[in-house]
């Protein structure tokens, strides 16, 4: 009879636009995760874990119905309680969420937290964009000026720089209050209205929509259209301008370089007054290097805060602006609020791309070479025994072939082998090798770690 065929099991592969972080990578993910904690707490900010869902109404309120992140990216997924859910596509709304629910209202302000954690967007994945991706966010709740965003933004600029990462510039735009919305948006609308047979479908969609994404769009006559299109800046309220000038005065004083961009909107509705993004390159090849781009800042800010944005070269590590609608708008009384987050996933990619080295993992000078079953079993002890006195200690449990292990011990440079086979297990004892000199002793198990201590002068 012939045998019933094995039907070859199916390989799962990960769900698109999500990644393994391997052990290769993970040094990049130590040093971000190390950094973010050193340079938050350096600056008082507390750090605060929400969960990875939330109830969807959080986000079709808080970042609004009519984004892209609400109208198309959002995992949301109904309970078998019937709960109505959502994977966090953002941290903002959440936050916000929790420092109402946690009566953190009661506590002295400026209330100022920190997060690190995974983040998810149906997006189409491409360079620079995934489904599952990691930030760095901080935010500010309780002052209304502008000294807040400009914290949040050097923090990010200091956390950029000491990365090492070069060519960092951010750009900035206000979009007003809800107070001088309704001339910012009369005056967009008026412009759109005169062009809307040659807009996109999209971009007529977006004028009775969310007339702010109108300046988002990618295609290339409604970017020909947004060239000669009124400017935001230009009709905010006179508060709202001196706001976004005094900001400008604290980037010069902390010598952040930037970039006015007037048609930055942000692809969240909560934002008030300041927005602004993270880029990394040159802010305007043609007009030469920060300092000259920033002289002629000067001049155009004397004229009135106005300025072409530049081209674009790459995409945007950070961003983030003021929010002081949000919690208002969440139940919780009216907050003044700011922050900003920085994509990690594309971080990387730049620390990549500009070659940024990583300080190296300790090296191991001392190696443990291991035959037979009970000298595998008894070397659990002696990994500890180095581990407890922080000695870093190189081992190949897996491996049993000596000349194996002798050849990583070599590759790994290590300046002593720690030779530990039958015999040597049965006496309690272990035989220390000088790698270059071939020179060994037999040392007791109980004084092994102080003979190696000596040997490396420790
Ligand atoms: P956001 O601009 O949507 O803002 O995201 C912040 C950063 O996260 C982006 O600049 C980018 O580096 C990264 N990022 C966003 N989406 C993706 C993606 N699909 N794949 C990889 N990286 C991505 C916010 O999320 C706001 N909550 C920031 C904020 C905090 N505003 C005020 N406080």
């Amino acid at each position: 009879m012939a045998k019933p065929k094995k039907q070859k099991a199916k390989q799962f592969q990960r769900p698109r636009g999500t990644h393994d972080i391997l052990p290769g990578t993970q040094p990049f993910w130590d040093r971000l995760r190390g950094l973010a904690h050193d340079i938050s707490s350096f600056y008082e900010f507390g750090r605060i874990e929400t969960p990875h869902f939330e109830d969807t109404e959080l986000f079709t309120h808080g970042v609004g119905n009519a984004t892209d992140i609400v109208e198309k990216q959002m995992y949301s997924f109904k309970t078998r309680g019937g709960d109505q859910l959502t994977l966090r596509p953002e941290g903002t709304a959440p936050i916000a969420r929790s420092y109402i629910e946690n009566g953190m209202v009661a506590e002295p302000h400026p209330v100022k937290l920190w997060y690190f954690g995974s983040f998810f967007r149906h997006e189409s994945p491409q360079r620079g964009r995934f489904r599952e991706f990691h930030q760095w966010g901080l935010e500010s709740f309780g002052e209304e000026g502008p000294v807040v965003e400009a914290e949040i933004i050097q923090v990010i600029h200091t956390f950029l720089k000491e990365l090492g990462i070069q060519d960092i510039y951010v750009e900035l735009n206000s979009i007003g209050c809800p107070e001088c919305r309704t001339q910012v948006k009369s005056q967009i609308l008026a412009y759109y209205r005169s062009k809307s047979k040659k807009l996109c479908v999209d971009c007529k969609r977006r004028m009775k929509e969310n007339y702010l994404r109108l300046f988002d769009c990618k295609e290339e006559k409604c970017v020909q259209i947004r060239q000669n299109a009124p400017q935001i800046i230009e009709h905010i309220c006179e508060n709202c301008k001196h706001h976004f000038k005094l900001l400008l005065e604290f980037m010069d004083e902390a010598q952040v370089p930037y970039v006015l961009n007037p048609y930055l909107v942000r692809g969240l509705d909560y934002y008030t007054k300041t927005v602004f993004e993270f880029f990394v390159g040159k802010p305007d090849e043609e007009k030469g290097t920060v300092e000259e781009v920033a002289e002629e800042k000067e001049e155009k800010k004397e004229e009135g805060v106005q300025q072409q944005p530049p081209p674009k070269l790459s995409f945007a590590v950070a961003g983030g602006g003021r929010y002081d609608g949000l919690v208002e708008l969440l139940g919780g009384r009216p907050t003044p609020a700011a922050g900003g987050a920085v994509g990690l996933e594309r971080l990387i990619e730049v620390m990549r791309h500009q070659k940024i080295e990583l300080s190296a993992a300790p090296v191991k000078r001392i190696f443990l070479v291991q035959l037979g079953d009970l000298a595998k079993r008894k070397s659990l002890k002696i990994i500890e025994q180095f581990r407890n006195a922080k000695i870093p200690l190189g081992m190949s449990l897996g491996k049993d072939s000596i000349k194996s292990q002798f050849t990583l011990a070599s590759k790994l440079g290590a300046e002593y082998v720690l030779v530990f086979g039958q015999k040597e297990a049965l006496d309690n004892e272990v035989i220390i090798r000088e790698m270059t000199s071939g020179i060994q002793e037999t040392v007791p198990l109980e004084k092994l770690v102080d003979s190696v201590k000596r040997r490396l002068n420790l």
